[in-house]
């Protein structure tokens, strides 16, 4: 059945996520594509990639593959350019690619801050800055930026990555102030533990000790992140821009 017609909550819109051929972001991918939506993976990690867009193009979705580095600046323009040949003008941007760094407390070295900083808060500056110009002449757009617990409380891991999450918020409160007008919405999730990739280093005795302290008790899993990056994306949240939403079990209510 072809699915990228009018029908599902997204029917017909494109969506690029970055950092989609793994973790969450393919979950995202998934329930995108299940929606309607035309869907743009953006990564690094090629073979993934190209393999989760055939898997949504044998279900009969939309779907392309793209390599792409989000913290090169003169590659988001031939990222725009290609997905927008491929699919249309993008309605919905999710800004998924991330990394954690090994370092905990301040002991980051240049080298760890400077790459954690690239990747989860100029990649997400860059990302805007590549793709709510086109959004704001159409006059309509969802971008969904993925930030973490970590911007919200304290936590004893990488004091860098928890800064460069925190800059995610500030990113998407500016963004939106300043886009709101163009009916461009710039909203936040946080996700609190979900077990992906970049858990892995993790002991398992680390993991059962974070649920321990999750009022859910239980691990979040990535199709309960994507419900709420499809709502965002889709026009039912047509009046929400600006907000920060945590995902997480209610672990930051505590
Ligand atoms: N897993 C968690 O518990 C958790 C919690 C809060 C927030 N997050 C955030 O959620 C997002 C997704 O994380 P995940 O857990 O799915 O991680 P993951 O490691 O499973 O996936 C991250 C993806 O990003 C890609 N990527 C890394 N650097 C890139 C770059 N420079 N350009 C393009 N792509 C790049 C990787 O190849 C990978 O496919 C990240 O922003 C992460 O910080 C994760």
């Amino acid at each position: 059945m072809e699915r990228n017609s009018s029908f599902g909550r997204l029917g017909g819109k494109v969506a690029l996520i970055t950092g989609a051929a793994s973790g969450m972001g393919a979950a995202h991918a998934r329930a995108m594509a299940r929606e309607g939506a035309k869907v743009a993976i953006a990564d690094i990690a090629t073979e993934a990639g190209e393999e989760l867009a055939a898997g949504l193009r044998n279900i009969g979705a939309s779907s392309s593959y793209h390599d792409h580095n989000v913290t090169d600046p003169a590659a988001w323009q031939e990222l725009v350019a290609s997905v927008e040949r491929t699919h249309g003008p993008i309605d919905v941007l999710v800004n998924n690619a991330g990394i954690q760094v090994r370092s905990v407390g301040i002991a980051a070295d240049d080298d760890e801050w400077a790459r954690v900083t690239a990747v989860n808060q100029r990649g997400v500056f860059l990302g805007m800055r590549a793709v709510i110009p086109g959004m704001a002449e159409r006059g309509a757009g969802s971008v969904i930026n993925v930030a973490s617990t970590a911007a919200l409380v304290g936590m004893p891991g990488s004091i860098p990555y928890q800064a460069s999450k925190a800059a995610v918020l500030g990113l998407t409160r500016g963004a939106a102030v300043s886009y709101g007008r163009n009916n461009v919405r710039v909203n936040a999730i946080c996700p609190g533990l979900v077990v992906t990739g970049m858990t892995a280093s993790a002991s398992p005795e680390a993991v059962e000790a974070m649920k321990a302290q999750i009022p859910l008790r239980r691990d979040g899993r990535p199709e309960e992140v994507s419900a709420a990056v499809v709502f965002l994306a889709s026009d039912e949240a047509s009046y929400i821009t600006g907000v920060v939403l945590p995902i997480d079990g209610g672990f930051v209510a505590l």
